[in-house]
């Protein structure tokens, strides 16, 4: 067992302690029922082809016998084997096994049903069944959602809350063809005695969604677990099938087209400045359960993992532009990721110059059309920004120049058509408002010119002595600038889903995406399922093959 110790985690959170989750390892994630092979934590992913191929990925207690789907094809069924993999968590000893089945060869922009099930499957005379869609093929119509900072229901979990369970419910009212997941999905890291336990009450709780469409899921700082590989990424990869990305790096990011818009799925711990992994705040040190043979964690560590990929990630995300680029079938390039180039949350983590310098070039280059990111839980939308304006911010501190390469807006106000375009410029949205116990839907404000402030973080924030001997604490953002690219912030709640309308055009005409972002009033102060309309927005641009 993990003793139970004070944990802290994530510069923009530091104010929040955290008592260990009580769980013990030999615990079944379902109370009352002997560990079998039931499947639980049923999910989707896009497979490689989204119009032909979907992984149907699943959970259960103990080892699967015989673990397979089943697809209701009109000469019969079809059986899909599953693939298992597991991990044992580092910290507590738990092992969590997961299954995958590639279904392949589907037909596309139609229904499939199927169910899962195995030998050892509790519910085998009824196996759980649902169905799904396949993407369509070519310039056609279709609907995405999205948000980051899920967690779980399960309010005894931190930064959990129920908020997340109507946050899932919202998404099946907007019935997407797949949903956008933008990290931090259930802060598992911060509930370190009970990370497997966190993940399955995550997993059952999307999946009142997940087995429907495909969520597709970036990491966030909160999937940066002690004990769990060397970026703390083993519980995330385990559970999820994603696309290959052809480098030594596999699930960590990922591209797919669903028609004639290119996505593509970064991990932005990879470039970012601030330390937001696992932390261990201390004053007592974190022990793992003897059978991990792992060490204890001596207060003050904290997994940083920026730079992990040697620089693959950047060079394969300018390959996949390049390829984007020469491939006139796609007329629109949709980025996610965790962290933010561009937020102005007061009390959060704020804007991140190591995506500015790593990715936001490319984007410029490339022309790429929307960024949605989570991280600050809140809802922010910038101006179509293009290029930077150099020295001028200045630091937190001592109010010095420093360069946080503050984006340039090519445009203040809303479009006399009211249609933005995006060639010439990105807009980005932070979409933090999943279901989260911690809204930060406070903005900052210049105290002069009282516009929007933004905190930058420009240099590693590593751990330093805390006040109290024997802990640590991280520093926050080091430099503040204008947020002059910040076009519309949500002051009423920090709860909310985006909902994207993708509409292909006519030939030699437009193509157009509809951005409409429905937040959860009242949220902020006792969770609700009345998602009301925020605003719309529409972008519109000159289809690039007639
Ligand atoms: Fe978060
Ligand atoms: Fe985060």
């Amino acid at each position: 067992m993990v003793s139970r110790r004070t944990f802290v985690t994530g510069a923009g959170l530091s104010g929040l302690i955290a008592a260990a989750g009580s769980r013990s390892a030999s615990e079944p994630t379902r109370e009352g029922s002997a560990p079998d092979g039931t499947p639980e934590q049923i999910h989707l992913t896009f497979g490689e082809d989204p119009a032909s191929s979907v992984c149907v990925s699943w959970a259960s207690t103990a080892q699967a016998v015989n673990p397979r789907v089943e697809l209701k094809a009109d000469d019969g069924a079809r059986t899909i084997h599953a693939v298992q993999r597991t991990y044992t968590d580092g910290l507590n000893g738990q092992t969590v096994f997961t299954y995958h089945a590639t279904i392949s060869g589907l037909e596309a922009d139609a229904a499939h049903s199927y169910l899962v099930t195995a030998d050892n499957d509790r519910n085998r005379l009824q196996p759980f069944a649902a169905a799904f869609r396949t993407a369509p093929r070519g310039r056609a119509r279709f609907r995405w959602t999205s948000y980051g900072d899920l967690s779980t229901p399960n309010s005894s979990w931190v930064l959990s809350s129920p908020q997340s369970a109507f946050a899932v419910k919202a998404v099946e009212r907007f019935q997407p063809l797949f949903h956008l997941l933008n990290g931090d999905l259930c802060y598992a890291n911060l509930n370190p005695s009970a990370q497997p336990a966190v993940w399955a009450d995550f997993g059952n709780n999307v999946q009142a969604s997940a087995a429907n469409r495909p969520w597709m899921p970036c990491p966030g700082n909160h999937e940066i677990e002690f004990g769990n590989g060397e970026q703390g990424l083993d519980a995330y990869l385990t559970r999820y099938s994603l696309p290959a990305n052809g480098t030594a790096f596999p699930g960590r990011w990922y591209q797919f087209q669903v028609g004639s818009a290119l996505f593509i799925s970064l991990n932005a711990d990879d470039v970012i400045y601030q330390d937001s992994g696992a932390f261990l705040a201390g004053p007592a040190p974190l022990i793992p359960a003897p059978s991990t043979g792992n060490a204890p964690i001596v207060p003050g560590t904290s997994l940083y993992i920026r730079g992990y990929s040697g620089g693959a990630q950047t060079r394969w995300l300018e390959q996949t532009l390049i390829d984007a680029a020469a491939n006139k079938e796609i007329d629109w390039i949709i980025v996610q990721m965790h962290q933010d180039a561009l937020s102005s949350s007061k009390y959060g983590n704020g804007s991140d110059k190591g995506i500015r310098e790593a990715w936001l070039p490319l984007f410029d280059r490339y022309g790429v059309d929307l960024v949605l990111c989570g991280h600050d839980h809140d809802y922010e939308r910038s101006w179509p920004v293009r290029g930077c304006n150099h020295n001028t911010g200045r630091d937190a501190l001592t109010g010095a120049t420093v360069d946080t390469l503050q984006p340039k807006p090519v445009i203040t106000a809303n479009p006399p058509d009211g249609q933005f375009d995006t060639s010439h410029g990105t807009i980005h949205f932070i979409l933090g408002g999943g279901g989260t116990s911690a809204p930060l839907d406070a903005y900052g404000e210049n105290p002069i010119s009282r516009t929007p402030q933004a905190k930058v973080i420009t240099k590693p924030n590593r751990p330093v002595p805390g006040a109290v001997p024997g802990t640590f604490a991280k520093p926050g953002a080091d430099a503040v600038e204008d947020a002059i690219w910040s076009a519309r912030r949500d002051t009423e709640t920090g709860y909310g889903i985006a909902v994207f309308d993708l509409d292909p055009g006519e030939p030699h005409g437009k193509t157009s995406i509809t951005i409409s972002y429905y937040h959860a009033l009242g949220a902020d102060k006792a969770a609700t399922g009345d998602y009301q309309l925020f605003e719309t927005l529409v972008i519109a641009k000159h289809r690039r093959r007639a």
